[in-house]
């Protein structure tokens, strides 16, 4: 039986989806590249969200099976709306994913979480053999760092460490990211705190560095990890 749910059914992106035009354009290149029987690991955000549109409709023609495993909760509603079956990480292992990204610099390092949906989007992208990351031209820089703050998923009982200990790390500016639609923190699909945070200096071995103190889940700095890069430029 189908719930025929009407929430479900009206869940849309929840902003407006800025650079539509551009995030379309590479959301059309990943729909080009599913196979039948691909297992796909589908990371968050607006461009993601359009990329499920573009699949959906070649499932739809082509009669495609499919299983995505997805990063975030309105990932996965997004992809029962549109009739896209689900899997998880425990069951099966990905064959690629593909996923947005904030920032992305000359080497290929981003910044992500944005959305607030880091951790599992790092641990999808370390499971997966192949990742692309597709983003319009807005999202590249020269430095990490430039136009957004680099999100650390905590434990929220350790926010006073962790705060101690960014601050070593040269921390210049530091922040709770607040909630929309409820008063005080935001709390992540995972039960944590988000920091987002603005350093100094974004060097090679920072991804570690904030790694490696206690009451850290993980951060949205993704730096020398093999990525492919698909970045639209509408003016092209
Ligand atoms: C989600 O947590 C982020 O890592 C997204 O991948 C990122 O914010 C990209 O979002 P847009 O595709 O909406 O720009």
């Amino acid at each position: 039986m189908n719930w025929n749910s009407q929430l479900l059914a009206n869940t849309g992106w929840s902003d407006n989806i800025v650079n539509r035009e551009g995030k379309q354009i590479v959301a059309d290149k990943i729909a080009a590249k599913v196979k039948d029987g691909d297992v796909l690991g589908v990371g968050s955000g607006s461009t993601v969200y359009l990329a499920l549109f573009a699949i959906a409709q070649r499932i739809k023609n082509e009669n495609l099976k499919i299983k995505a495993i997805p990063t975030s909760l309105e990932i996965m509603m997004t992809c029962t709306t549109l009739g896209i079956p689900l899997t998880n990480l425990i069951t099966d292992k990905p064959d690629w994913l593909f996923d947005g990204a904030d920032e992305v610099d000359p080497d290929q390092s981003l910044i992500k979480g944005r959305g607030g949906a880091l951790f599992k989007e790092k641990l999808l992208i370390r499971s997966s053999p192949k990742s692309y990351i597709i983003v319009d031209d807005s999202k590249l820089v020269t430095k990490l760092g430039q136009k957004f703050p680099v999100p650390i998923e905590i434990f929220p009982g350790a926010i006073t460490y962790v705060e101690t200990e960014l601050l070593k790390l040269g921390v210049t500016d530091l922040s709770l990211r607040p909630a929309k639609g409820k008063d005080g923190p935001i709390i992540t699909e995972n039960g944590n705190f988000l920091l987002d945070a603005h350093f100094k200096d974004i060097h090679k071995e920072m991804e570690k560095a904030i790694k490696s103190i206690t009451g850290v889940i993980d951060s949205g700095l993704f730096i020398g990890y093999d990525f492919e890069v698909l970045v639209a430029n509408i003016k092209v």
